[in-house]
């Protein structure tokens, strides 16, 4: 493309790229424009580029998977009980978090040790496009939690991102109904308090279990992979459980519709929506079942399967174009 330009036009499309990657460097990511959304995070934050890395997340789940009959329920410990003092919920601008204090763990499961509780968040889409970060078999649910824990043995999280498997991260598809669910309801309800990016607001505790799917728990998926955000770190042991959470279509609105990227006095006002990362090709990963899981059905041809083949070449020729700069 450089080639048919003049040589001013040439200078001056050079000098705006090296504008764009140095405002990039200092940027924070994004998922709404093009020189900060998931594709460009490698260019600031290599870690998150796919051909270096191999193990990223999200995957798509499909019938590629082994079952494991060692994989029994998880133990969740504190999750039943109301935690003291506060939790707090905050709108960084890339998601909604719930910070839960330190009173539950994570472990068992064959989960490599004792997983202490940092926060929950949300993944979602737009007013007609599903959120979920793994897709199952190609479909993906219209919005996904994660609830995210590190390893008891690391001081902070920075050591635990060197660890493969310093997190654990507990993802929940959720999927829509017409009842609204009471306790996602404690979360839902607070959204307006942290409508644009920056904002906190408290949020009484409630015991977690309350959140989560009530049967079925120990039927779930397993792999390595990494951050779904930057710096994309290879340090994740992925639990996915295969029974939704189910939200009313009006508490999955609140999230569609009343979250903002943008602070709150900023000229632009822009709706935080759709952020979810691409899903990555799993290469020469083994996704596990769990013993109770019902394994997914395949479904011969389907499409998808291409798309993050056409991503690595899109980066490629990305990577290759910058690199002549
Ligand atoms: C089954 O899971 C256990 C616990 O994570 C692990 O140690 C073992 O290697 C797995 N077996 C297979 C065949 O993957
Ligand atoms: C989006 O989610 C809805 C509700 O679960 C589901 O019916 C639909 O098939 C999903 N769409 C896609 C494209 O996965
Ligand atoms: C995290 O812990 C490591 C290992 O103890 C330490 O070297 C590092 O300074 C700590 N980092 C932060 C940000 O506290
Ligand atoms: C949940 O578990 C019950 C009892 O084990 C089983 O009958 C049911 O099919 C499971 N539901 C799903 C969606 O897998
Ligand atoms: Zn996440």
């Amino acid at each position: 493309m450089l080639k048919h330009l003049s040589e001013p036009a040439m200078v001056r499309s050079a000098a705006l790229l090296m504008v764009l990657v140095l405002c990039a460097d200092s940027q924070d990511y994004c998922y709404d424009k093009t020189d900060c959304d998931p594709y460009a995070w490698g260019d600031s934050f290599p870690s998150c580029h796919p051909l270096l890395e191999l193990h990223h997340s999200p995957i798509n789940l499909d019938h590629h998977m082994v079952r494991n009959n060692s994989l029994g329920p998880l133990h969740l410990e504190g999750f039943d009980a109301i935690q003291t003092g506060h939790w707090t919920l905050e709108n960084d601008g890339h998601s909604v978090l719930l910070q839960v204090g330190s009173g539950m763990a994570v472990s068992g499961g064959g989960l490599p040790g004792v997983y202490h509780v940092i926060q929950l968040h949300f993944h979602w889409g737009g007013l007609a496009t599903n959120g979920s970060e793994h897709t199952v078999d190609g479909r993906r649910y219209p919005m996904e939690m994660h609830l995210v824990s590190m390893k008891s043995i690391h001081p902070n999280v920075s050591a635990a991102l060197d660890d493969p498997t310093g997190l654990a991260v507990l993802g929940f598809f959720i999927d829509v109904v017409y009842a609204d669910n009471v306790y996602f309801g404690l979360i839902s309800q607070k959204l307006s308090s942290v409508a644009y990016r920056g904002q906190m607001t408290k949020v009484k505790p409630f015991p977690l279990l309350s959140l989560l799917p009530k049967h079925n728990m120990s039927q779930y998926y397993r792999y390595s992979g990494s951050l779904t955000t930057p710096p994309c770190s290879q340090a994740v042991v992925w639990t996915l459980y295969e029974v939704p959470i189910y939200i009313s279509w009006s508490q999955l609105a609140q999230f569609t519709s009343q979250i903002f990227s943008t602070e709150e006095d900023a000229e632009q006002v822009t709706p935080l929506q759709n952020n979810f990362r691409h899903v990555h090709p799993t290469f020469s990963r083994t996704v596990s079942a769990s013993r109770d899981a019902g394994l997914l059905r395949g479904t011969a041809g389907r499409p998808l399967g291409s798309a993050p083949v056409v991503h690595l070449l899109q980066i490629i020729v990305l990577g290759s174009f910058t690199f002549k700069l």
